[in-house]
Formats: structure tokens, sequence, C-alpha cells
């Protein structure tokens, strides 16, 4: 099992090219499934998340297609079956994304019920109360839904929680059913318009995507389309927050300086200098960084998929600073890391207190989610001497690459395979 070893302290210089986004590629390749025709999409990320959807497509009997510079082809031609199994699901809950667009082409889908992870219990029922609007039958049994629709019919949706992949679940649904669905309390998210766009272009008709109403006229069949996927706007913030820390002046280009407005308005209140173009960000690490509460929330609000990494940057301010997490009930795995390398934090139910700043010192730390392990990445670049970070896979799901880039830019950073 490989490991990250990092030496803290060096400064970093240069440029880096984001990726693209693993959480809009998912759905975007479930979207494939909708059409007969092949599906192109640009800028897909080669993270190991990816190459999971990959095989739950291909279990499903499309034609999946990897080629050189993040191009990927679908093509859904025939499905050969509607079974999402276990093995996959485990490994990655963002397989029930293949529930929707199943559900709507073939009027059958069997995917394992995900389970509980790191983060939280994260119930899949308000996309399957969606679906039973719908007209679809739903039963679980033996750990795997079992939904059924002779066709499914649109539906005024109403969402009790923001849910950003049950709005990519339904969203994808509603382009085959027949009539009018209404999404009200839509996920706003960055990918949820990078999916509405793919669908567009294969020929749905979707209104609001990126609102919280949005409404889809069904039609009979879709079509093949090519799509470039957004720049990973979680990847574009770990970047900042990365040269924040370790100190220097970097530029991050390829991202979307607007889908980071939260971002990076808190960045800024924390000191950290950042200039803004186009498709780029110029970041300086301020020679002190102040503390800055902050709030998880559906976008535009501050991303929960960020919270790890600041409170790694929050290390080092000078004075105490409130992080509340309020999207996900257990997600403040990497504070216990974090406490090991010296960082002084108090947890309390939802809400943990930084107070700094403190010298963090490299240790042997052990990742337990994907952007806990970004955080342990960002705190080994700050920390006296050397960190090695165990089980560095939950990493690999969705950050490409993430010790190259940083070695590129200058850190003492090595995979030990
Ligand atoms: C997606 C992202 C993930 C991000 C999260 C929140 C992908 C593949 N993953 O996860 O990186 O951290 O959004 O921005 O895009 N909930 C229910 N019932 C449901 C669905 C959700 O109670 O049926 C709850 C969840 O437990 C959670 C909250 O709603 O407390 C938001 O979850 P949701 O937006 O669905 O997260 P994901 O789509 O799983």
């Amino acid at each position: 099992m490989d490991k990250i070893r990092i030496v803290g302290g060096r400064p970093l210089e240069g440029t880096v090219r984001i990726s693209g986004a693993k959480n809009a590629s998912l759905p975007d390749l479930c979207a494939a499934l909708l059409s007969a025709d092949p599906v192109r999409l640009r800028n897909v990320p080669e993270v190991r998340d990816i190459r999971t959807m990959g095989r739950v497509l291909t279990a499903l009997g499309a034609e999946v297609e990897f080629r050189v510079g993040g191009e990927v082809q679908v093509h859904a031609g025939r499905l050969t079956s509607v079974e999402a199994p276990y093995d996959l699901v485990k490994t990655m809950r963002a397989s029930v994304l293949a529930l929707g667009p199943l559900l709507a082409r073939e009027g059958r889908a069997r995917v394992s019920m995900p389970g509980g992870c790191a983060i939280g219990a994260r119930p899949i029922d308000l996309h399957l109360q969606a679906f039973e609007k719908m007209g679809a039958t739903i039963g679980v049994e033996h750990g795997y839904v079992e939904a059924r629709a002779e066709r499914l019919r649109g539906a005024q949706i109403h969402f009790d929680t923001v849910t950003v992949t049950g709005t990519e679940n339904v969203l994808m649904a509603a382009c085959l059913a027949e009539g009018e669905t209404v999404i009200h309390n839509a996920a706003c998210e960055p990918e949820i318009s990078d999916l509405a766009e793919l669908l567009q272009a294969m020929g749905a008709r979707i209104r609001g995507a990126g609102t919280p109403t949005v409404q889809i006229e069904g039609v009979a069949a879709l079509h093949g389309a090519e799509h470039t996927v957004i720049p990973d706007r979680i990847e574009t913030g770990t970047f900042v927050a990365a040269c924040a820390l370790a100190g220097g002046e970097i530029e991050v280009r390829q991202c979307r300086p607007d889908h980071l407005r939260a971002v990076i308005d808190k960045f800024r209140e924390t000191g950290v200098r950042i200039e803004e173009g186009p498709d780029n960000l110029r970041v300086r690490a301020p020679r002190t960084l102040r503390p800055a509460h902050v709030t998880t929330l559906p976008y535009p609000g501050f991303p929960t998929d960020m919270q790890a990494q600041y409170m790694a940057l929050m290390s080092q301010a000078s004075g105490s600073a409130t992080i509340t997490e309020t999207i996900f009930e257990n997600r403040f795995m990497h504070v216990g890391e974090l406490q090991r390398m010296g960082a002084n934090v108090r947890e309390n139910g939802r809400v943990a207190v930084v107070t700094g700043p403190t010298t963090l010192s490299g240790a042997p730390v052990m990742a337990t989610d994907l952007r806990a392990s970004a955080c342990l990445v960002l705190a080994g670049l700050a920390a006296q001497g050397e960190t090695v970070i165990d089980r560095v896979y939950h990493l690999d799901r969705g950050y490409y690459r993430i010790d190259e880039k940083l070695r590129g830019l200058g850190a003492d950073i090595e995979r030990l395979s």
C-alpha cells in the first residue's frame, strides 16, 4: 500500500494546472447511460473513483474507453445488466448515480444500498422518495435497492435537504420521463450545471440548473454528445491552501475562480493574497495568517469538501477560529491526526475551535477519507521534519497526482510504494 512522505518547511513556487472535476465527471459518465449513442467527455481526471465508475458502466454492458489526455468515451448502445454490484458501490457511494439513468432508460435498476461511510450515515432516502413520486416502485432486498417503473412520470420534487447526488439522479431520470419534472430546493453546485450542460447537448430540455428550482421537460430519447468537464474547484482550493501554509507564491492555472467565491473570500479574510484572472489565480502566502470563522454550507456557501484543508490552515493562524460543519455529522476525522502533529483543536459536536499558531511537527499519520488526507498533506507541508501518510488510496480516489504536482512547486514530497 502506498504512503506519502513529506518533509515540511519548503515554500512553494511556480505553476500548477488543475485537473477536471471528479464530482462533475462521475454524474457525466452516468449520463451516458441515457443514450444508445456514444458520449465523449474531455478533461476527466484519471483518479481512482473515475476508474471505479468505468467498472460500474462496464458491468452494465457499456463500452468504456479511456483515452490519453483525460478523454473518456462511453457507448451504452445496449445494456446487458441493470445491476450496480455491492463490491463496486461499497468502494464508491457515487455508484448510486447509475440508479436514475437505469430506471429512466431500462425501467429497472438494482443498485447495492450504500452503507455508512467514514464521514457519516449518508442515506439515499431522498433519491428514492423522488423516484417513487415519479411513479417507480422501490423495494430494498438483500442489501439492494430494486426500482421499477414502466415509464417514469414527471413530478414536483421537493427536497427536504439540499442533496447534490440526489439532484443529479433526479435530473438525469427526468430527462426521459413523461412530462414535466420540477426539482424544488435543488442543489446549485457547479457540478449540477455541468451535468445539465452535457444533458442539454444530448438533447434534454432543462431550465434553471444551478438555481434552487430546476425544470425538466422529458423527451423520448437522448442522442450522443461531446462535452468538456469543468475544472475541479476543490483541487483548486486545496492548492491555494497549500501555498498559504507552506509559504511562497504560486499560479494556479486552468481553474474557475467564479466557482470558488466563498473559498477565495475566506482565504482573503485570513490574509492570503489572491489575484484572479478568468481561469487562473495568483496566490501569495502572507507573513502571518489571521483566524477567520467558517461554516460549511451547500453551494454557494463554503464547501464541506474544503473544511479539513481549512482546519490545517487555521492551525497556523494567530488566534482562534471556529469551524462549524453543517453538512455531515462525522466529518472531523482529521482532528485526531492534526492533534498528533501538534495542532490545538477542541472539538465539540459539529464545532471545532482551532487555536494557532502552533508549531506542527512531522509524524506518521493515517488518512481516513479523501479530504482528510488532503488536510494531512497540507499539515505535512507546514510541519517541521518528516510526515508519513498511510492509506494514501483515499487521496488517490480524488486527487490526480497531488504528490507530483506539489513536487513541481518545490515541495519535498515523495510516494513510497
Ligand atoms: C456530494 C459530493 C461530496 C460532497 C457532498 C456535499 C459527489 C460525488 N459527492 O455528496 O463530495 O461532500 O456532495 O457537498 O458529488 N442526505 C439525506 N438523504 C439523502 C441524500 C442526502 O439525508 O437521500 C443528507 C446527507 O446525509 C448529508 C446531506 O444530505 O447530510 C448532503 O448530502 P449530499 O449533498 O447528498 O452529498 P452527496 O451527494 O452524497
